[in-house]
Formats: C-alpha cells, sequence, structure tokens
C-alpha cells in the first residue's frame, strides 16, 4: 500500500501552547504516524520575535514574521493558531487560512465565542476543519465528548468549573477564610493570576468557554454577548462560612440548560451540595459534566490549562485531520444554527442563598418575611448570626441599631420575584448595604 503523503503543520504561536505542541510532536511523532497512517511534520513556524530564545529547535523550520502569509501558505495543509485574542493576526490568520482552502486548529476560545458563526461558514464553504477541542477546558476532551460520544443524546444542562484561576482562588478563600483581595495577591505572586485579572475572575474566560459548549450542546450560534456573566470579587468569608454550615461550596460555575423559555446560559458564583462531584474539584482543575437524555450524567474532569495537557488537545484535532474526519465546527452546518441563548436571567428558576445585614430593630425581620411572602417566596431557612462578622460597617452584634447577618434559604423561586423583594427590603430601610444573592444549582 502506498504510503499517505505527510501533513504538512504551519504554528503561528510559540508560547505555552505553541511550544507544549512541538514537544509533543517530537515526544510522540512516530506512535502519532503509526495510529493514523501518515505522519505529521511541521513545516512551518511563526511567532512575534525571531530573536527569542525557544525549547524547541527551530533551525529547520521555515520562519514566518506574518502569520496571515504562513495560514496561505501552499507549503502547508493545516495552519495551527497558538496567539490568542478575539481580533487582530489570530482573527485575520485563521480567516486567511480558511480562505485558502487550509484546515484550522485553533486553542483560541475568545476568538471562537465572538466570530466563531462566520469562521464556522467559511470553514464549511472551502470543505476545511475548524477544529477546538483546545478552546474549552484544555486537555480535558469535551468539544469531542459532544461532537461524537453523545451525538444520540437530547442534552438538557451543561455545565462546569472551567476557570482554573478563579476557583484556585475560591479554593483558597474556603480552606483559609481570607478575603478575596489577599487571595488574588498571592495568587498574582506566584503566578496562577495575570496582573489584570478581570478576565479570569470576573467570568469573561468560562463565558468564551460556555458560548462553545453552548453552541455544542444545543445547536445555537456561539455568542459570548448572550452569556450572563458575574464574577467572584463580591464573594465574602461571611459566604463561605455560612455556605459550610449549610452544606455548601461555592464554585464559579458555568451552566447551559434547556428551558421552557429557551436556553439558560450563565457564569455566576453558584452553590453547589458539599456531597456533589464538582464540589470537590479544587484548585486550578477543570469539570465539565454533562446531562444527556439516554447517557446519564457524564463528567469529566482534569486540568483546564497547561503546555502539556493543551497540547495533548491540540494534537487530537490534527489527528483528525490527519485521518480525513472533516465535520462542521458547531456539528450543524451554520446556517441550521438557532440564534443564540435566549432565556433571560430575570426568568431563572431555583433556589438562592441571601445574606443580609439587617438592623437589629424590632419588627424587622418580620418586615422581610413579609416582603418576601408577598413575591410567593418561600424560605427554607433563615438564620440570624450573632457571630463578629468580618464585613465593614458592621458595629457589636446584638446592640440595637448595630446590623446582624441575616442567612436566608430559598425554596424554587423565579428570580424577578426575589429581586423585586430585595428592592423593596432594600427601600423599606431594614437592611445595611447591598444584599448578597448566590444561586444554589440542584447538582
Ligand atoms: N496557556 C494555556 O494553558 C492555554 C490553555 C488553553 C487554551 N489556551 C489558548 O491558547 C492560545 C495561546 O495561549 P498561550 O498561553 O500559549 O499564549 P502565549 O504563551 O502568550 O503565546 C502566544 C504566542 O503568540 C505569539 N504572538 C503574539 N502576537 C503575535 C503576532 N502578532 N504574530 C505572530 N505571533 C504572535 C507570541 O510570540 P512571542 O513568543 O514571540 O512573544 C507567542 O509565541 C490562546 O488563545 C489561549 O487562550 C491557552
Amino acid at each position: 500500500m502506498k504510503a499517505e503523503k505527510p501533513l504538512r503543520l504551519g504554528v503561528a504561536g510559540l508560547g505555552t501552547v505553541g511550544s507544549g505542541l512541538l514537544t509533543l510532536l517530537k515526544e510522540h511523532g512516530p506512535a502519532i504516524a503509526a495510529r493514523c497512517g501518515r505522519r505529521i511534520e511541521v513545516s512551518g513556524v511563526c511567532a512575534r520575535s525571531k530573536e527569542k530564545k525557544r525549547a524547541a529547535d527551530l533551525s529547520e523550520l521555515v520562519w514566518f514574521d506574518d502569520p496571515a502569509m504562513l495560514a496561505a501558505d501552499p507549503g502547508i495543509d493545516v495552519f495551527v493558531e497558538l496567539i490568542g485574542g478575539d481580533e487582530g493576526p489570530a482573527r485575520k490568520s485563521v480567516t486567511a487560512a480558511l480562505a485558502a482552502g487550509k484546515h484550522v486548529v485553533t486553542a483560541n476560545k475568545a476568538l471562537l465565542a465572538s466570530h466563531g458563526p462566520e469562521l464556522a461558514e467559511l470553514a464549511e464553504k472551502n470543505g476545511v476543519a475548524l477544529n477546538f477541542e483546545a478552546a474549552v477546558a484544555g486537555g480535558i476532551p469535551i468539544v469531542k465528548t459532544l461532537r461524537e460520544s453523545l451525538l444520540g443524546n437530547s442534552i438538557s444542562r451543561v455545565y462546569g468549573i472551567l476557570n482554573g484561576t478563579s476557583n484556585y482562588i475560591l479554593t483558597r478563600m474556603q480552606r483559609e477564610g481570607f478575603p478575596f483581595a489577599e487571595v488574588l495577591a498571592e495568587a498574582q505572586a506566584l503566578g496562577y493570576a495575570e496582573a489584570d485579572p478581570t478576565f479570569d475572575v470576573d467570568g469573561h474566560d468560562a463565558g468564551h468557554k460556555l458560548s462553545l459548549l453552548a453552541a455544542l450542546a444545543f445547536g445555537v450560534r456561539p455568542d459570548f454577548a448572550a452569556i450572563h456573566l458575574e464574577g467572584i470579587r463580591g464573594i465574602t468569608p461571611a459566604d463561605f462560612r455560612a455556605a459550610e454550615e449549610l452544606g455548601y461550596r461555592i464554585k464559579l460555575l458555568a451552566v447551559a440548560v434547556r428551558t421552557e423559555s429557551g436556553i439558560e446560559a450563565r457564569v455566576s458564583p453558584t452553590m453547589i451540595p458539599k456531597s456533589s462531584a464538582l464540589a470537590g474539584v479544587d484548585g486550578a482543575l477543570n469539570c465539565v459534566a454533562v446531562e444527556g437524555d439516554f447517557s446519564g450524567l457524564i463528567l469529566l474532569a482534569g486540568p483546564g490549562a497547561g503546555a502539556r495537557p493543551t497540547a495533548s488537545s491540540v494534537v487530537s484535532d490534527i489527528i483528525d485531520i490527519a485521518r480525513g474526519q472533516v465535520w462542521p465546527p458547531f456539528i450543524l452546518p451554520s446556517a441550521r444554527l438557532k440564534s443564540k441563548p435566549t432565556a433571560q436571567m430575570r426568568g431563572h428558576e431555583g433556589g438562592y442563598y441571601i445574606r443580609l445585614s439587617v438592623y437589629d430593630r424590632p419588627g424587622a425581620i418580620a418586615a422581610i418575611a413579609t416582603r418576601m411572602a408577598e413575591q410567593r417566596i418561600s424560605l427554607e431557612s433563615v438564620v440570624q448570626k450573632r457571630e463578629a462578622p468580618d464585613l465593614p460597617g458592621f458595629g457589636r452584634p446584638g446592640q440595637e441599631g448595630d446590623a446582624t447577618p441575616v442567612v436566608m434559604i430559598t425554596h424554587r423561586t423565579r428570580e424577578d420575584a426575589l429581586r423585586a423583594a430585595l428592592d423593596l427590603i432594600v427601600k423599606d430601610g431594614h437592611v445595611q448595604g447591598t444584599p448578597q444573592m448566590v444561586r444554589i444549582e440542584a447538582l
């Protein structure tokens, strides 16, 4: 039998993931060639600085200064985009590669969350692959699981812990009792968090990934702007203490769920039962869960970032191409993807954790309970804390006129009803500051 021609890669971006890819191909090249029936070779590379010292030997490879030139070069079959960013060189070069009829493999969630539909359309038009396993949860093979293994199911919910930095911070806060700012500063000093942590702690990164998961699970167009985002900055040690007593863990949870009013997609700090599998996913780990009507609950956990895990996912996408497997990027042809996730958070239904700073005055708690009852919100528990609180503005607990933390758990209720009740409770003047509200996810 005639040996197949090698698959020629153009690799743009030689940072964490790009170097991991070159290392993996060097270590496992022969085994991969045996498994997929053809050799995979790197023909051209590109990064910002040619002079930068790199771990891999690039002397045999053709260097390109411009990723878009590499993308369209006749000497490559697959363009591997490992630059990052939703605009600029990444968008330009991926578009150039697809337009030139090259397959594309990318780890870039920001690019796909913002421009996925138009890039998918271009890939389909040119009959090439646009593969992105590494873009969601690093080394965890969740894209293939949804794209291949669970295709026979109707999926009701996909959710997970998708950002290692915020999970590391929440884990430290829970274990050590430190406030957010202190743990963030420590994470920054150790290199676990960026100098500008917005992307991680405000939910943007998890939102990018969730928009791709929602597209694969529910056939909706990936649309980052349609994801409801809340970050972890407002979570306090008092919330962790209350969660511990009530049997919950607090995680930055990304959830896309089929509801009667459409697909709801949100990233927010969420209370989950301590007994659930996700509650034990600590530190920088990621975990993704999928509920299929025939498969049942599928859980995948592992490293969500890092050179080697991410390279593992990039290579799995390259191997698919080497084996001749080319599918529409978001499973359905892009013209058949439904409009973006549609359900509004005001219609969200579930249990809630509420923490209020209630002035110690006769009738205050009764007045709050009345406001809840007016909105038909039933309370599962109300706990008034007499401990010395760590929140600014609290006086001596137990003194008339001072504020005391009150923690409430609601039964299943609509979010708009709860928000209306909290607005009135604030207006009534019985509470100090803004109420804390955290959704509870039944897992
Ligand atoms: N790091 C992870 O664990 C991880 C996990 C999953 C997904 N991802 C995704 O993978 C992608 C790459 O991430 P990374 O962590 O590897 O980034 P990185 O370490 O910052 O590397 C980025 C690379 O892109 C190159 N680059 C930047 N601007 C360029 C330009 N205008 N032209 C050519 N090359 C340019 C840089 O060149 P120089 O080396 O010369 O500066 C560098 O080699 C991102 O989309 C990221 O979201 C990363």
